[in-house]
């Protein structure tokens, strides 16, 4: 029996089917969908790129995705005691798990900052101090906000507080009573958005830019990462989705809701492109790379448009309200870990892990200004999490949480857990899934890995 059934205490967790699906598509849907993918497609070569990162979600993702929700629903616990209770003893997997806490926290770190730049926009917008068509001055605007290390630090504090508090309510009546409202608020939002910019003139120019292949531009390192992005997008390899699967209903058939969350995901990356491109096209912007087409570009395309405040405002709310259901499932990771193996309370795990990500995360709230030389490995606090997480720990992890499923698990422990013990009619599925766990999917991870950094 898992450690929480042993003891006789019944364990939090989501309550319906529709909070078990808000909860895990409230992680998957973030920054990464309007920040990362918008303009990592845009710069790698549009649809060329698109469709390596479709077939990195389907035969990476899906699989990675499906194995650790599987995982942690039969454990019933963290991520940690997941992988300690299901290996045979001695064995070593539950590193794994600490890894996982360890992306948790490089993540949260530059992950809490961009959100701390979206929550002092959505005043900014209201207050109309953003409010110009004029790039050179919006640029200003923002490197006036990050470069000042104390707004800089005290927006991503706000922040963490903000995900903390909501945090110690608990699963149900926090984290799946938060993103049960937020999820229907963000798809209504994305929908006008994207409909107003396909509105304005010259809007296919946007749709071109993001849509047309250039092969070209595909090399070992940008299928890197597309195949990172498929990792980040959906969280996991580092057990966030061991950990929220640990919260799934008894009754779910984890293959469909996976399936749906990530095709839900999808939906919204391309919404996002479609409501960031035609906007940009059309008021004769260019496309950026990076922050600066969410922060600089974005606020003066909106400037240019009729009724451009009121959209700015509900882009940017847009942004908060993505960016905090993904930060939920972030710092849930550790808390849940502190909770399950050390037996601490839900109020001083979330406490203490705030503490620790102030202490971590202020190397990248400081990246760009008192920090912004200092750089190991060539590159900002910042801006080396982000890679180390994307592009080395959570491919890692993937591998790790395929050889584990197919080959120590086994097959038939999947098949019983993916059926819900034989509940669902789904041998096929479950033999798909089996075939990629225990061969495809680690060898292609691997490959794409080891060619990418240049080691193959
Ligand atoms: N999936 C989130 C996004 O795309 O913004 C980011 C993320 C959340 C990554 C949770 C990892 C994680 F555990």
């Amino acid at each position: 029996p898992a450690p929480n059934e042993a003891a006789g205490k019944s364990r939090d967790g989501f309550t319906s089917s529709f909070g078990v699906l808000a909860a895990t598509l409230g992680s998957a849907v973030g920054l990464g969908n309007i920040w990362k993918f918008p303009y990592v497609t845009g710069a790698n070569g549009g649809a060329g790129f698109l469709v390596v990162y479709l077939l990195a979600t389907l035969l990476v993702g899906l699989p990675v995705m499906i194995a650790e929700i599987t995982l942690g629903r039969k454990a019933r616990a963290d991520a940690v005691s997941t992988l300690r209770t299901l290996a045979p003893a001695g064995q070593w997997w539950w590193l794994v798990g600490l890894s996982g806490v360890v992306a948790a926290f490089l993540i949260m770190s530059f992950y809490s900052e961009v959100a701390a730049w979206v929550f002092a926009y959505v005043f900014k917008a209201m207050r109309g101090d953003i409010l110009s068509s004029d790039p050179a001055v919006t640029s200003a605007a923002f490197g006036a906000l990050i470069s000042d290390p104390w707004q800089a630090l005290l927006w991503q504090w706000g922040v963490l507080l903000l995900i903390g508090g909501i945090l110690v309510c608990g699963v149900a009546k926090g984290i799946e009573a938060v993103t049960k409202r937020l999820m229907p608020l963000l798809f209504v939002l994305l929908l006008v958005i994207g409909v107003r910019s396909l509105m304005l003139p010259g809007a296919a120019a946007g749709l071109a830019f993001l849509f047309t292949p250039d092969w070209s531009k595909l090399s070992a390192s940008v299928v890197l990462v597309a195949m990172g992005l498929a990792f980040f997008k959906l969280s996991i390899g580092m057990g966030t989705m061991i950990t929220y699967g640990s919260y799934f209903r008894a009754e779910q058939n984890v293959p469909l809701t996976t399936v749906r969350v990530m095709a839900a995901d999808l939906f919204v990356s391309m919404l996002a492109g479609i409501a960031i491109f035609p906007a940009v096209f059309s008021f004769g912007f260019q496309p950026a790379a990076g922050p600066s087409l969410l922060f600089i570009t974005i606020p003066a395309v909106f400037a240019s448009m009729p009724f451009g405040h009121l959209f700015m405002v509900l882009f940017f709310v847009l942004s908060a309200v993505a960016a905090t259901g993904a930060m939920l499932s972030l710092l849930e990771v550790p808390v849940s870990v502190m909770v399950g193996r050390f037996g601490v309370s839900r109020l001083r795990a979330t406490g203490i892990s705030l503490l620790l990500l102030a202490l971590v995360g202020a190397s990248c709230a400081l990246s760009n200004s008192v920090l912004a030389d200092v750089k190991p490995f060539g590159m900002t606090f910042f801006d080396l999490f982000d890679y180390l997480s994307s592009n080395i720990l959570l491919p890692l992890g993937g591998i790790c949480i395929c050889l584990f499923v197919a080959w120590v698990w086994g097959r038939q422990q999947l098949e019983e857990a993916l059926s819900n013990q034989g509940a669902l009619a789904n041998k096929q599925v479950v033999a798909m899934v089996y075939l990629l766990l225990k061969f495809i999917t680690p060898a292609l991870i691997a490959l794409v890995m080891l060619r990418g950094l240049g080691w193959l």
